[in-house]
C-alpha cells in the first residue's frame, strides 16, 4: 500500500487535547496510521524573517511536518485572498469578497513554500492529498520541482457556479491549477457540475465521460465525494453522554423546557442572523412556544482578525440582545448565546437532549453538525432537523425538514412543525437519515477517495 501524505493548512498535532480533535483528523489519522504516512501544514506560527525548515515531529507510523509562516506572507494568504477572497466568492457572498494582488501573491509565494519544503520529504510512490481551498496551486507548484505522485485535491467547502467564479480577476489562473491535480473531489455533484460548466464553457476543455476532463494542457479526473462522519461512535458517544454532568446541568436548567440548538463557528456563511430572526418569528407567531422553548447558540468567535467576522459578531450580539430584552420572563431567557467551544463528547450529550437543532446556513459544503445532530438521537425519542437546502447534508438527509434560509417566515414555520412534531414522525424521519448516514461514513469517504486516487492516471 502506497504511502499517504496529506497536505493541510492546520495539523491535528497528536498533542491535541484528546476529544477536541474533530472527526475529520481522527479519520485522516487513522488512515495515516494504517498506511504510514506524513501530514504536513503550518505550525500555527508566524515569523518576522524567511520560516526555517519544517519541524518534524514521530508518533507511531505518522511523521508531523509542520512549517512556520513569515507573519507578511500568511497575512497576505490567510486574511487577504483564502479567507478574504476565496472563503466568500466560494460561498455566493461576491460582495465580501475583497481582490487585491498583493494578497493573491502572497497566497502563491505560501503555496511555493510548501512546495518546496514538502518536495524533498516525498518518496516515489506516495500518494499526496491536498485539503482545500488554501491550497488550490499546490499541484502546479509540485510539479515545476519535478514532483510526479499522484496528487488529489479535496474541497471541503462549495465550488461556485462560473457566473459566480468569473467575478474573481484570477479565475482562470485558479482552474488551471485545479486541473494540474490527478483528483478534484468535492463535496456535492453541484460543486461538480459548476467546475465542469467552467472548463467547458469558459476554459474551452472537454469532458471524457466518466469524471475525466482536459483543460489547459492537462487531463484530470473529477467526483463527488459527500463527506461523513464515524457514525456509529458519534452515536456511542451521545448515549454515554447523557450521564455527563454537563448534560444534566443543561437539561436541570432547563426545567422542563424544550431545547433548540444551534452549533457554528460564528461565520458569515452559516446564517445564524437570519436563524435568530426566525426564532423571534417563531414566539411572535405562536406565543404558546413563550417561556417553553429555549434556543441555545453555541458559536465560538472564528477568524476575528478578519473585519466582516467582527461586524457579524456585533450584530449578532445585538439582536441575541434584542430577542432577550422583548420576550424574557423574569424566569426564563429565550436564548443562550455562547462564544465558546465544546469538546465532542458534550456537544454529543447537548444534542441527544435537543428537541430541534436548527442548521441552516446560507451557503456550506457539507455541515458535518447536521449529521453530528442526527448521530447523537435517542432512536426511541429522536429531535427533529431544520436543515438549510444550501448545505451539501440536504442532499443525503432529505428526511430532515428542509428549508430556505433566507425565508425567515418558513424557517420559523420548520422550527414550529419540529416542536410539534408527533413522536411516531419523528422517528420515521431519523431513521432514513440514520440509514444514510450509516452508509456513507468518514471511513468509506476517505477510502473511495484514496482509492480514486490510486486509479487516477498520475503526473
Ligand atoms: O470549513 C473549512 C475550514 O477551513 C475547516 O477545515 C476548518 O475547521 C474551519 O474552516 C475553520 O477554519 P480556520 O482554519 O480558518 O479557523
Amino acid at each position: 500500500m502506497a504511502r499517504l501524505v496529506i497536505v493541510s493548512n492546520r495539523v491535528a498535532l497528536p498533542s491535541e487535547k484528546a476529544g477536541r480533535a474533530g472527526g475529520l483528523a481522527v479519520a485522516l489519522r487513522e488512515a495515516l496510521q494504517r498506511r504510514g504516512g506524513l501530514w504536513f501544514g503550518w505550525s500555527g506560527e508566524t515569523v518576522s524573517g524567511t520560516p526555517g525548515e519544517p519541524e518534524l515531529l514521530q508518533s507511531g507510523k505518522i511523521t508531523y511536518a509542520t512549517i512556520d509562516l513569515n507573519a507578511e506572507d500568511y497575512h497576505h494568504f490567510y486574511i487577504g485572498f483564502a479567507n478574504g477572497v476565496l472563503w466568500p466568492l466560494f460561498h455566493y457572498r461576491v460582495g465580501l469578497s475583497e481582490f487585491r494582488r498583493p494578497a493573491f501573491e502572497g497566497y502563491l509565494r505560501v503555496n511555493e513554500i510548501f512546495a518546496r519544503r514538502l518536495a524533498p520529504l516525498l518518496q516515489p510512490e506516495d500518494l499526496v492529498w491536498v485539503h482545500d481551498y488554501h491550497f488550490v496551486p499546490l499541484a502546479s507548484e509540485l510539479r515545476r520541482l519535478g514532483v510526479t505522485n499522484r496528487i488529489g485535491f479535496f474541497l471541503h467547502i462549495p465550488f461556485p457556479a462560473p457566473e459566480v467564479l468569473l467575478t474573481l480577476p484570477v479565475h482562470q489562473r485558479l482552474v488551471r491549477d485545479l486541473c494540474a491535480y490527478d483528483l478534484v473531489g468535492f463535496q456535492t455533484e453541484d460543486d461538480v457540475r459548476a467546475l465542469q460548466r467552467y472548463i467547458v464553457d469558459e476554459a474551452g476543455g472537454t469532458l471524457t465521460g466518466d469524471g475525466g476532463a482536459a483543460c489547459f494542457g492537462a487531463s484530470t479526473r473529477i467526483g463527488a465525494f459527500g463527506i461523513g462522519i464515524d457514525t456509529e461512535s458519534f452515536a456511542r458517544l451521545a448515549e454515554k453522554a447523557v450521564q455527563r454532568p454537563e448534560t444534566t446541568r443543561l437539561t436541570d436548567s432547563l426545567a422542563g423546557r424544550e431545547l433548540v440548538i444551534g452549533v457554528d463557528r460564528l461565520d458569515y456563511s452559516k446564517g445564524i442572523t437570519q436563524r435568530l430572526e426566525a426564532f423571534r418569528e417563531l414566539l411572535s407567531r405562536w406565543p404558546e412556544h413563550r417561556s417553553r422553548v429555549t434556543f441555545m447558540q453555541i458559536a465560538p468567535v472564528s477568524r476575528g482578525e478578519i473585519a466582516q467576522y467582527r461586524a457579524l459578531r456585533r450584530e449578532i450580539e445585538g439582536l441575541a440582545g434584542r430577542i432577550n430584552g422583548k420576550f424574557s420572563e423574569f424566569d426564563w431567557t429565550p436564548v443562550r448565546y455562547l462564544n465558546k467551544s465544546f469538546s465532542r463528547s458534550v456537544l454529543a450529550g447537548f444534542f441527544r437532549v435537543s428537541r430541534v437543532a436548527l442548521v441552516t446556513p446560507v451557503r456550506d459544503g457539507m455541515n458535518l453538525v447536521a449529521k453530528e445532530y442526527v448521530a447523537a438521537q435517542d432512536p426511541k425519542d429522536p429531535g427533529a432537523l431544520v436543515l438549510s437546502r444550501f448545505a451539501g447534508a440536504a442532499r443525503e438527509l432529505k428526511d430532515a425538514l428542509i428549508v430556505n434560509p433566507y425565508d425567515v417566515d418558513a424557517v420559523a414555520a420548520a422550527l414550529h412543525a419540529g416542536l410539534v412534531m408527533p413522536r411516531e414522525e419523528r422517528v420515521q424521519r431519523w431513521r432514513r437519515m440514520m440509514e444514510v448516514l450509516e452508509r456513507n461514513t468518514v471511513g468509506v469517504w476517505r477510502e473511495r477517495f484514496l482509492g480514486a486516487l490510486e486509479q487516477a492516471a498520475p503526473g
